[in-house]
């Protein structure tokens, strides 16, 4: 992703950013992601300065087991399995 660069760069990319990660720790804390078996990790796509994850690419992704509290781990009965 790519915010500009010089007099005009996006003065919101640090909020943005911020955002993002946000988002993606939020996604991860819910799903876990994977690639396809026996697939390596896709291309990336490069357009002029743009450096983006390949729009084709296809990957895994499950629901994870919900987690109590703040996150820290499975809950009581499923640790005690
Ligand atoms: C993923 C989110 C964002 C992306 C990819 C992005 C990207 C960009 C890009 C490429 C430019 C043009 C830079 C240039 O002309 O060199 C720009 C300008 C700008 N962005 Fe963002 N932006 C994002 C989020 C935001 C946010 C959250 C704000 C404000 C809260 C913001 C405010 C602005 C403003 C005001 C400009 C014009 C700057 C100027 O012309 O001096 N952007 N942004």
């Amino acid at each position: 992703m790519h915010f500009g660069i010089g007099r005009h760069a996006c003065p919101g990319r640090w909020f943005a950013s911020h955002e993002i990660k946000l988002i993606l720790a939020a996604f991860l804390s819910k799903y876990d992601i994977k690639l396809k078996e026996g697939e390596s990790r896709p291309k990336k796509f490069i357009f002029q300065i743009m450096n983006s994850p390949n729009p084709n690419a296809e990957v895994l992704i499950r629901k994870r087991v919900e987690c109590s509290g703040m996150g820290m781990g499975p809950r009581e009965e499923l640790r005690a399995e």
